[in-house]
C-alpha cells in the first residue's frame, strides 16, 4: 500500500486539512482519514461502509464493474476449473499455490484434524431436533473454545496455525453432525482415506446400515461450490470476524460470530431464501408477479440471489455456478427441473427489465447454488451451513492477516449522535 505523495484537501468552515492518499495494487485509491478527527474535529459518516476501506488486505480482490474475483491474484474461474478446495485453502492461507509436497503435507494436516473431541458430541443433544443447523453450528463452534485451549493464544503463531487447521478441518464434521442430529440419524465419523468434499458428503448421507459410495460427480460439484464460497474480501461476516478478533478474542469465538452473521438472509442465508423463493414462484408463468413485487417499494419482497454491494456487473461465481447446475442436473439425469427452469427464466426476464438494469442487479453466488445442493439431496436448511464450511478458510485467512498486521488495533467506530442533549432527571411524581 504505497503513499502516493498526493493529498486530499478537506475544507470545513475556515479550516483546511490535507489527508494522505494511498494507492492499492488494484482498485481505487484510498484517503487515509486516521488523523481526520484529531486535525478537523469531525467524523466521517458511512453506514454500511459503502465507501469505507476497513483494512489493508492482500488476500482477495473484487472488481465489481468488471465482474472479477481474484484470490491472491488468481481468477476464480481458473481456480474453479483447474484447482480444488484444499489447494485454494492453502493459497488463501499462505499466499502462494503449493508445490506438490506442500499440498500433500497440508492435506494430511487437515485430514488428521477432522474429528472433533468426543465429548463435544454431547453439545448436539442439548439442541431441539428441529433447531436450524446454523444455530447448532454457532453454538458448537463457539464451544470449541472450551476444548482446544492449546490453540487459543492469538499471540502465538504456532497456536494460530493449529487453530486455523482445526477450524478448516472440523467445520464439515460439525455441519454434518448438525444435519444428522436434525434428522435423527447417527453421526458418521470422518474417514482419512477420503478427500475433503467426499468426506463431507459421506458424513452427511451415509448410514451405518450400509456401505456408502461417494458419487464423483457430486463430490466434484461440492468441491466447486466450496471453492466458489471460500473468501470474498470484507463482506459482512468477514468484517464481523475481524471486528470480534480485534479485541483479542479467541479464534473459535470469532468464527462463531462470523457464522452468526452469515446466517442472515441478506448475506449467506440468501441461498436458502432463494430456493424457497423459486419454489414459491413454482412455475414460469408466475414470474412477472414476483418481478412486480421486487420493484414495489412498499413491498419488502426482494429477489433473493439477486444484487450485490460490490458486483454491479455479473458475479463471476454465479456464472460458474450456473454452468455447474446444468452439468450436475444433466449428469444426475434430473430432466425438466422446474426450479432450474424458473431460475433461468427469472434471470432472463430480470436482466431485460429496466429496473434491474438501472440498479445493476445481477444474479449473485446464491442464485444457482441452492439448485445444485437441492439436487444433491440437501434440505434448504443445510445451504447456509455449507456456505459456512466453505467460508471458514476465508474468515481464518483474514483473521490471520489481521492479527499479524502491525497496524491492527481494536475496532471502535464512532457515531452520528441524534439523541437528546444533556437533561436532568425527573422524579416519577413529576412526569
Ligand atoms: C452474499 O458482501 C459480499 O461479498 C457477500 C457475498 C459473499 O460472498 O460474502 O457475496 C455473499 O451475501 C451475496 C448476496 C446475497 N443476498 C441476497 O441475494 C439477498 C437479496 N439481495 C439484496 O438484499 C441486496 O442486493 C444486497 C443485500 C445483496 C446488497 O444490498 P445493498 O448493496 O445494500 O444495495 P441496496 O439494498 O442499497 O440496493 C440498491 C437498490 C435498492 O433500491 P433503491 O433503494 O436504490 O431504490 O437496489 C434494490 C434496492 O431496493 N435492490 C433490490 C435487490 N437488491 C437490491 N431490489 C430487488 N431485489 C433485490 N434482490
Amino acid at each position: 500500500m504505497a503513499d502516493t505523495g498526493k493529498t486530499a484537501k478537506l475544507t470545513l468552515d475556515d479550516k483546511t486539512v490535507e489527508l494522505p492518499v494511498l494507492s492499492p495494487t488494484a482498485g481505487p485509491d484510498v484517503i487515509d482519514i486516521r488523523k481526520l478527527y484529531a486535525q478537523a474535529g469531525v467524523f466521517t459518516y458511512d453506514p454500511g461502509y459503502t465507501s469505507t476501506a476497513s483494512c489493508a488486505s492482500s488476500i482477495t480482490y473484487i472488481d465489481g464493474d468488471k465482474g472479477e474475483l481474484l484470490h491472491r491474484g488468481y481468477p476464480i474461474d481458473q481456480l474453479a476449473e483447474k484447482s480444488h478446495f484444499l489447494e485454494v485453502c492453502y493459497l488463501l492461507l499462505y499466499g502462494e499455490l503449493p508445490t506438490a509436497e506442500e499440498l500433500e503435507d497440508f492435506e494430511s494436516r487437515v485430514t488428521h484434524h477432522t474429528m472433533i473431541h468426543e465429548q463435544m458430541h454431547n453439545f448436539f443433544r442439548g439442541f431441539r431436533r428441529d433447531a436450524h443447523p446454523m444455530a447448532t453450528m454457532v453454538g458448537v463452534v463457539g464451544a470449541m473454545s472450551a476444548f482446544y485451549h492449546d490453540s487459543t493464544d492469538i499471540n502465538d503463531p504456532w497456536q494460530r496455525e493449529v487453530a486455523s487447521i482445526r477450524l478448516i478441518a472440523k467445520m464439515p464434521t460439525i455441519a454434518a453432525m448438525a444435519y444428522k442430529y436434525s434428522i435423527g440419524q447417527p453421526d458418521i465419523y470422518p474417514r482419512n482415506d477420503l478427500d475433503y468434499s467426499s468426506n463431507f458428503l459421506r458424513m452427511c448421507f451415509a448410514v451405518p446400515a450400509e456401505e456408502y459410495e461417494v458419487n464423483p460427480i457430486l463430490s466434484r460439484a461440492m468441491d466447486r461450490i466450496l471453492m466458489l464460497h471460500a473468501d470474498h474480501e470484507q463482506n459482512a461476516s468477514t468484517s464481523t470476524v475481524r471486528l470480534a478478533s480485534s479485541s483479542g478474542a479467541n479464534p473459535f469465538a470469532c468464527i462463531a460470530a462470523g457464522i452468526a452473521c452469515l446466517w442472515g438472509p441478506a448475506h449467506g442465508g440468501a441461498n436458502q431464501a432463494c430456493l424457497e423463493m423459486l419454489r414459491e414462484i413454482g412455475t414460469v408463468d408466475r414470474i412477472p408477479e414476483y418481478i412486480k413485487r421486487a420493484k414495489d417499494k412498499s413491498d419488502p419482497f426482494r429477489l433473493m440471489g439477486f444484487g450485490h454491494r460490490v458486483y454491479k456487473n455479473f458475479d463471476p461465481r454465479a456464472k460458474v455456478m450456473k454452468q455447474s447446475a446444468d452439468e450436475v442436473l444433466e449428469l444426475l439425469g434430473i430432466e425438466n427441473n422446474e426450479t432450474l427452469k424458473v431460475a433461468k427464466e427469472l434471470e432472463r426476464i430480470a436482466l431485460e427489465d429496466e429496473y434491474f438494469i438501472e440498479k445493476k442487479l445481477y444474479p449473485n453466488v446464491d442464485f444457482y447454488s441452492g439448485i445444485i445442493l437441492d439436487a444433491m439431496g440437501f434440505p434448504t436448511s443445510m445451504f447456509t451451513p455449507i456456505f459456512a464450511v466453505a467460508r471458514t478458510v476465508g474468515w481464518v485467512s483474514q483473521w490471520k492477516e489481521m492479527i499479524a498486521d502491525p497496524e491492527m488495533k481494536i475496532g471502535r467506530p464512532r457515531q452520528l449522535y441524534t439523541g437528546y442533549t444533556r437533561r436532568d432527571y425527573v422524579d416519577v411524581e413529576n412526569r
